[in-house]
């Protein structure tokens, strides 16, 4: 088995999802465990940390056992020893440096949204395609646990005809004014000047969850809040929000499937996990987590009558069965980091390109159309 090293330049990666997801659940994972395996070859990412801050690098580098970091961007862009770029850096900031990396001929990979509007994603995916370097955006819900169960037992036609979707996704996010409880997000995220707000953060998801699981979206019906009008920011200091911190949205598929989706920052959990979505379909019905799938087909389904007047006889959460339960599964960034390697190594297929990221930022504008003019907003193919 011979080796092929390849130089990654990981950019904005002292934040949440670089640190957390990138670089210490998907690259140093990856090298933990020898490389990806690819016909007779391991892929070994060696990655190259970027940013603005030197200080904040070095300490990253040293805990993760990292040997190189900079805050010279353009060196690394000009050094043929690293042919891909990566971005984790906040979003506002994506398009330009993603601009750079085309320019020095790189591959691209990086999270979404790809960009903060419609026209500057497909611009972007436009630019690498003409570039002729190749292209990705994160889309790791597809690689969760439950999701892959449930695609599974989609195949198997465990669900007849799917009807309809309801996900919930979100929790309760501390808005920071009690000093016990700080905020678990970053401040930006609530600002919408800042690339902040909950339609552009998880419609982007929805775009490829609905479009891979149940048909191309062809309308949406959006209305968003700021629920929450003020919090408090790392430094300590109020500020007001400017972002949408909930959003309730109907997309319709163009098989018909009729796709509710809630997402807010101010709920708190009564469900199995942070994100469920329960599927309905003629055969049966599951409801789909982060981890878990749990099922009821047509012949476990009860028949219930309406009557409050006494305590329910059927206990609702019988007759559900959880599937393939304890199955372990890789890091969902992982598993995709694993893919765009191989593509960029042996041209493996990579269907998740700047051009699907940009799919995702175009149903969020699309959302606030919706929600603009007060009405079902077409998706154009
Ligand atoms: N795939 C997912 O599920 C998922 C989840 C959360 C966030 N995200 C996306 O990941 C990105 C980062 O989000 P986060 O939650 O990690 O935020 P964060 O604020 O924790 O991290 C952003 C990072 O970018 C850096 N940065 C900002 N401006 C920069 C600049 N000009 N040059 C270099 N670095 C710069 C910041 O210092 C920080 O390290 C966002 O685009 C967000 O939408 C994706």
């Amino acid at each position: 088995m011979s080796e092929h090293r390849i130089g990654i330049i990981m950019n904005g990666v002292t934040g949440r999802m670089g640190t957390n997801q990138h670089l210490l659940r998907s690259i140093l994972a990856i090298r933990e465990q020898g490389g990806v395996r690819c016909g007779d070859r391991m892929i070994i990412p060696e990655p190259v940390l970027t940013g603005r801050n030197e200080e904040k690098l070095r300490v990253l580098a040293e805990r993760c056992g990292v040997e190189n970091y900079t805050t010279d961007l353009d060196s690394v862009l000009a050094d043929d020893a690293y042919p891909v770029f990566f971005d984790a850096s906040g979003t506002p900031y994506r398009v330009g440096f993603l601009e750079r990396a085309i320019a020095a001929g790189k591959d691209i990979y990086c999270e979404k949204p790809t960009a903060t509007s419609y026209g500057a994603a497909l611009a972007i995916a436009e630019k690498a395609e003409a570039a002729g370097v190749k292209n990705g955006t994160v889309q790791d819900k597809l690689w969760l646990p439950g999701i892959q169960k449930f695609r599974a037992l989609c195949k198997e036609g465990f669900f007849g005809e799917i009807l309809s979707v309801r996900g919930e996704f979100g929790y309760w996010v501390y808005p920071g004014h009690d000093p016990d409880r700080p905020a678990q997000r970053p401040s930006w995220n609530y600002r919408k000047e800042d690339g902040g707000g909950i339609i552009i953060d998880m419609h982007c998801h929805w775009r490829y969850v609905i479009d891979n699981l149940f048909g191309r979206i062809t309308r949406v019906f959006s209305h968003a809040s700021t629920h929450i009008p003020e919090r408090i920011d790392e430094q300590g200091n109020p500020y007001s929000c400017s972002a949408d911190d909930a959003a309730y949205a109907i997309f319709a598929t163009e098989k018909g499937v009729v796709c509710q989706f809630n997402s807010s920052w101010c709920v708190r959990v009564r469900r199995d996990e942070l994100f469920t979505m329960q599927v309905d379909g003629t055969e049966g019905s599951a409801t789909v987590g982060l981890r878990k799938c749990i099922v009821q087909s047509r012949a476990d389904t009860p028949t219930p009558v309406w009557n409050p007047d006494i305590e329910s006889p059927i206990d609702f959460f019988e007759d559900w069965q959880e599937v393939r339960p304890g199955e372990e599964f890789d890091n969902a960034f992982k598993t995709q980091w694993e893919i765009f390697l191989r593509h960029v190594v042996a041209d493996e297929p990579f269907p998740w390109t700047l051009r699907e990221g940009a799919k995702g930022v175009q149903l969020a504008e699309l959302s606030w159309q919706s929600i603009e003019e007060g009405c079902w907003v077409e998706v154009p193919e």
